[in-house]
């Protein structure tokens, strides 16, 4: 069966997009043993960066750019390890919309570029994430074509609530206009402040606004998720066996929210068969 695929999106930088691209990518594979592909569509390619750092890679060979040159994914696909690939971004990807403009004259071909590229190699996966930049731009419409599911990175913050809204009216005027069919399916409170007022202040409004859609599952802002970014992702284990104990709270929302994009694609797959 074809991977289920998200993107993880915003059109916000800095709302943790790429701290929740990686992380479900990363626990997916490595700690529920899903077979993972995280690609990145960010030119500024911190997803690819920070995937490569966690296995140990001091450079990545092959890149997105390889695929679409080679118009073959899998001449793109870095192995991370026996559950975790990646599909590797670098700056040169920012031509991409140069190349989609002067190779498509149609509009409706040009969103669907990345689509053709991704879908025969779903095959070889249960999940994909596809990380994103913050732009509305040939990026993420190509990205929301080529998905299932969008995911959507909330930071609790003043006026990201807005940025939800526009999002999710982005992603209907897709489906209209190009019968993109991408469903919403978990809107992520990330980067909360536990003892911020106004962050559960936005949280609450934005349960009010979007019900069950946005998680049970709260991602709080921790030094250990930051300093990810900076030394690459681990989940070490003591000499006792058990999860060192600020990688184990890092990771654990994470497996939570895994569990519930499990359980929101099966019920969304049983009421298109019903
Ligand atoms: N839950 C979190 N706790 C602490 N720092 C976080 C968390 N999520 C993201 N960050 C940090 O915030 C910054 C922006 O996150 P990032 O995922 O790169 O955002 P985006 O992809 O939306 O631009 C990065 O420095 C990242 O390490
Ligand atoms: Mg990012």
């Amino acid at each position: 069966m074809a991977a289920r695929t998200f993107t993880v999106g915003n059109f916000k930088g800095g709302v943790g997009k790429t701290k929740i691209a990686t992380m479900l990518a990363y626990d997916n594979a490595e700690v529920r043993n899903e077979k993972t592909l995280l690609v990145d569509l960010d030119p500024q390619a911190n997803a690819s960066d920070v995937l490569a750092k966690s296995f140990g890679l001091s450079s990545l060979d092959k890149t997105i750019m390889d695929g679409i040159n080679a118009n073959d994914f899998n001449e793109a696909i870095t192995h991370l390890s026996d559950n975790l690939d990646l599909i590797a971004c670098t700056t040169n990807f920012s031509t991409f919309e140069k190349y989609v403009i002067q190779g498509f004259s149609d509009e409706a071909d040009q969103v669907t570029v990345l689509k053709n590229l991704l879908d025969p190699i779903k095959d070889k996966y249960q999940a994909i994430f596809l990380d994103v930049p913050p732009t509305i731009s040939v990026f993420s419409d190509n990205a929301m074509a080529a998905s299932d599911y969008s995911i959507i990175a909330f930071q609790t913050v003043d006026e990201s609530l807005q940025g939800v809204k526009k999002y999710v009216s982005y992603q209907n005027f897709m489906a209209q206009h190009y019968g993109v069919s991408l469903q919403v399916i978990d809107i992520i409170p990330c980067m909360l402040t536990s003892d911020d007022k106004l962050d559960h202040d936005v949280l609450s409004e934005a349960r009010e606004e979007f019900g069950d859609t946005v998680s049970s599952t709260v991602i709080k802002y921790q030094k250990r998720l930051k300093g990810y970014s900076r030394t690459g992702i681990t989940l070490n284990r003591n000499r006792n066996g058990n999860f060192e104990q600020w990688d184990y709270r890092a990771h654990a929302g994470f497996i939570d929210l895994l569990n519930e994009l499990d359980a929101r694609d099966e019920f969304v797959q049983s009421s298109k068969e019903a």
